[in-house]
């Protein structure tokens, strides 16, 4: 670790305080201290005070403009009123039934009107729409296998806890990826059906089909690749995904858990104009509640109304998320608000892109829709192996000289990407270029200091 990264440490302990002491309480009673692997960073994670907006307070007071936004589920901003209303005027109704209400229909008909889906079922987490639409596939084709992309992440489940985050001398082939294993307790028998392909390589998937003829249920895929931070998929790469993927007779799952409700409209369906046969929703579509869905054909879902697949759930549907789903979708994911979106993204992107040049950071800025990320490497990532060498000490550098200065750049990690919500102005995103244009000299000046010693890439962890 080198100096000035040294300094911001120091300064982010000296800022947060109680932070520090709520974490290491936190850690006699839960693991890590926190509640979800990803929020652990060292030394500690910011403790949250309270959030409105574009902002967020943490314990010790200080206020950050927030492009965390859960990971990317608040696209609503926090506290939406529209949102709010809705869910305050449910609460005095009934927060949970275990039974119909009517509400499953009129989010469905929304969610049908902008994806090209005739069918829906709701869940609570974008780990459990993603794990029922494998077994959607599997129950239609009738195999077992699947495909997912090297450094793809879908969640927490067995079948997609394969090759998330896989280390050199483990991931094999770049063209032929070895499957690896990403946590411990994973089923063998279920992590063996996973097949691993590269991202934006046709000929990769081909060839498993070929090696595993008739075997292959489905392949998934996140339209942007949005755990390894920002990597768009080649002209007609999904298309032809697709196509590949139906003429092998398995079925083409879109993870729209990120792209759905912070892309555009219609979310990656429409913006890359390409037709899933299972999508899967998630994060931004609850405005702030824990919604997910995932969606197909009437065909398709006809396995579920036949009943010979099973998928239930105490909380799925339950009135509140509901509220707040419907709400979303009618005030918080409309056109307009995705043309206000988009162009506060072009305008960081933008200003990010002129920093860089003005500085000679080596990277670049990509983004689309919501989200963006800065990227540390000569030239655009195109998949895992690429990411892989993103010098993630320069990356913690940017990511706490950012945050001590106000601005919470992305969730912490260099596989994340920020996210611009509707509460978002355009003083909020001059305010984080100007704090960008403070600290970039520093960066480019460490960046410089380290190429003479070694090359780009570090990859420590
Ligand atoms: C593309 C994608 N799919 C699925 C998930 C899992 O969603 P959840 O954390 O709601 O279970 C995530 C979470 O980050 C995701 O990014």
């Amino acid at each position: 670790m080198y100096p000035a990264l040294q300094n911001e440490l120091a300064n982010y302990q000296k800022r947060t305080p109680r932070s520090h002491d709520a974490h290491q309480r936190a850690m006699s009673r839960v693991p890590i201290g926190v509640a979800s692997n990803y929020r652990y960073y060292p030394p500690y994670p910011l403790f949250v005070r309270d959030g409105k907006g574009s902002r967020i307070h943490d314990i010790d007071g200080n206020e950050y403009i927030d492009h965390n936004l859960c990971y990317g589920a608040l696209f609503a901003g926090h506290r939406h009123p529209a949102v709010m209303k809705a869910v305050e005027e449910q609460l005095q109704v009934g927060t949970l039934y275990g039974m119909p209400h009517g509400m499953e229909l009129e989010l469905a008909d929304l969610i049908c009107e902008r994806f090209p889906v005739e069918m829906v079922r709701f869940g609570n987490s974008g780990s459990e729409v993603t794990m029922h639409s494998l077994r959607l596939a599997r129950s239609v084709t009738g195999r077992s296998k699947i495909i997912k992309m090297e450094g793809g992440y879908h969640g927490g489940h067995d079948a997609i806890s394969v090759s998330v985050k896989p280390k050199e001398g483990q991931f094999g082939d770049p063209d032929h990826p070895t499957p690896v294993v990403s946590s411990a307790g994973v089923l063998k028998g279920t992590s063996d059906a996973t097949l691993v392909a590269p991202f934006n390589n046709l000929t990769a998937v081909e060839r498993l089909f070929d090696e595993h003829r008739d075997q292959i249920a489905a392949v998934i895929v996140e339209p942007i690749m949005m755990n390894i931070a920002f990597c768009m998929p080649d002209e007609g790469y999904l298309q032809q995904l697709a196509a590949v993927t139906r003429k092998n007779g398995a079925m083409f799952i879109m993870d729209e858990v990120k792209t759905g409700g912070k892309l555009a409209y219609g979310g990656a369906c429409e913006y890359f104009n390409v037709k899933p046969d299972i999508l899967c929703l998630g994060k931004s579509i609850g405005g702030g509640f824990s919604l997910a869905a995932f969606a197909a054909s009437r065909s398709v879902m006809d396995v579920i109304a036949q009943q010979k697949m099973f998928h239930a759930g105490t909380y799925n549907t339950n009135p509140t998320v509901m509220a707040a789903g419907i709400a979303t979708f009618r005030h918080v994911l409309t056109r307009e608000a995705f043309e206000h979106v988009s162009k506060l993204n072009t305008r960081l992107l933008d200003g990010y892109q002129q920093t860089i040049k003005k500085t000679g950071l080596i990277g670049y800025a990509d983004g689309a829709g919501a989200n963006g990320a800065l990227m540390f490497y000569p030239h655009r990532v195109r998949n895992y192996r690429d990411w892989y060498h993103v010098d993630e000490d320069i990356w913690t550098h940017y990511w706490f000289a950012m945050t001590n200065r106000g601005v919470l750049p992305q969730p912490y990690w260099w596989d994340e990407q920020w996210t611009i919500s509707v509460q978002h102005t355009e003083k909020d995103i001059d305010e984080h270029l100007q704090v960008f244009a403070e600290i970039a000299p520093g960066l480019a000046a460490a960046q410089e200091e380290r190429m003479t010693v070694g090359p780009l890439g570090t990859h420590a962890s």
